[in-house]
């Protein structure tokens, strides 16, 4: 297993592209089996998930190729013409949650579908429950055996599904499902991401009659059939906030192109109260930071609030805040692993059911350190960039999950970080 060897304390200053969003491309790659033929997905970055995603749709049939576009931009080209083997095995689906997102579209296009249950994470239970309800009221039978989910629909029938609380992959999931349904579906209570925004534009680009998206009420109108398409991704709001959040924790000036600003009001807001300077175009943002952070109470919530992904990078800003303040997840309630982490580093943070109090100090210093999720190691090297002296990040596949090369991403603007191989512990 590879781990980071982080020098700190180091000002970060330079321009930095921001790469395509995995949380809209496992979703574009999955919607791709409702349409056969060979769709063109441009931006999609060159993710461990992403892979992950890329394998799965190998083992239904179909044949997929990275390809540099435009400007080198990646791209996916995937031919769905042959997509037969409706299954997600669970040696797969356990180390990827969003594996469950070819479920509506398996059950739209085939009428059959076995897709393991994804068991938890890091931090606790991942339930699906609301991607099965959604399927069920859409007219599938939904039975259960070994740990799969096992559904089957002669047509599915659109219907109005009502989600007891915002889930982005449920309603991503019953979308896919019923663009191909008879008749109009309604989702209320919607997730409102703009993942799901270009979801919807994907599925429209197919020939789908998906309105409202982006919105916590969308409408679905059923079609018999899709045609393949091209589209292009959406930017990665949570990468854009995690290098922000960086530069405001180490000190620079660091403008990040490639990116929608308008996907990350709240967490530019946040960086504006905590006392940094900004400069906001429409796909760039430039800031500049010396000094410590104000503190800042937080409390993440569904889009357009605060996003739990970005809940971990905000407490590293804020251990070295002057002053305390608290960051409570409302969406996660145990989603603290990186707290533990970070002491190692000298943060003075408590835990108190889902929010955690953080006094901030004056500084961090360097130490062997382990990551445990995708955005509890980003938030482990933010730490390290600002500390004093060497730390070392272990486990780092899990950040390779949700971040293109950071590593090298982070150097071209003057950090000292490297990948190393991590000798096997003994
Ligand atoms: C997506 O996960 C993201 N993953 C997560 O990002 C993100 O943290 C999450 O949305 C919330 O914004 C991808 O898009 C691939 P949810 P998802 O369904 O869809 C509960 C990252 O770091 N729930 O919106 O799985 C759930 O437990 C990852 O990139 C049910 O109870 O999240 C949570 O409390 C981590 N039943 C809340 O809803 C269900 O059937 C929101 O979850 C589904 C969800």
């Amino acid at each position: 297993m590879d781990k980071f060897v982080i020098e700190g304390g180091k000002p970060l200053k330079g321009t930095l592209p921001v790469s395509g969003a995995k949380n809209a491309s496992l979703p574009l790659m999955a919607a791709a089996i409702l349409a056969p033929g060979i769709h063109t997905i441009e931006n999609v970055p060159r993710l461990r998930d992403v892979r992950t995603m890329a394998h799965l749709l190998r083992i239904i049939g179909a044949r997929i190729d990275f390809e540099d576009g435009p400007s080198s931009v990646p791209s996916l080209v995937i031919d769905t013409s042959d997509c037969s083997f409706c299954e997600a095995p669970y040696e797969l689906v356990k180390t990827m949650r969003a594996s469950i997102y070819v479920l509506g579209p398996l059950l739209a296009r085939f009428g059959k579908v076995r897709v393991s249950l994804p068991g938890g994470c890091a931090w606790g239970p991942r339930p699906v429950d609301l991607h099965i309800m959604g399927m069920e009221k859409l007219g599938a039978q939904i039975e259960f055996e070994d740990g799969y989910i096992v559904a089957s629909a002669e047509k599915l029938r659109g219907d109005t599904i009502s989600f007891p609380i915002r889930s982005v992959g449920a309603t991503g999931n019953v979308m896919m499902a019923a663009c191909l349904a008879e008749g109009t579906t309604i989702l209320q209570n919607a997730a409102c991401e703009p993942e799901i925004v270009a979801l919807a534009q994907f599925i429209n680009a197919m020939g789908g009659h998906v309105k409202q998206a982006g919105s916590d009420q969308i409408v679905i109108e059923g079609v018999d059939q899709l045609h393949p398409a091209k589209f292009q991704n959406i930017p990665d709001r949570i990468e854009a906030g995690t290098f922000l959040s960086a530069v405001a924790t180490t000190g620079g000036d660091v403008t990040l192109t490639n990116l929608r600003s308008d996907h990350l009001s709240v967490v530019l807001d946040g960086l504006e109260r905590a006392g940094f300077s900004l400069e906001i175009q429409d796909t760039s943002v430039k800031i500049q930071s010396e000094g410590r952070a104000y503190p800042v109470d937080m409390k993440t919530a569904p889009y357009p609030g605060f996003p739990t992904d970005m809940q971990a990078q905000w407490i590293a800003l804020m251990s070295l805040a002057d002053g305390s303040c608290t960051m409570t997840d409302t969406i996660y309630t145990n989603r603290f692993t990186h707290v533990a982490e970070l002491q190692r580093l000298g943060a003075d943070i408590r835990v108190e059911g889902n929010t955690a109090l953080i006094r901030g100090v004056e500084q961090l210093k360097g130490a062997p350190v382990m990551s445990t999720d995708i955005r509890a190691s980003a938030s482990l090297i933010i730490a390290g960039l600002a500390a004093e002296g060497r730390t070392d990040l272990s486990r780092v596949y899990h950040i390779d999950r949700g971040y293109e090369r950071i590593e090298e991403k982070l150097r071209l603007i003057g950090a000292d970080i490297r990948r190393e191989d991590e000798p096997l512990q003994v």
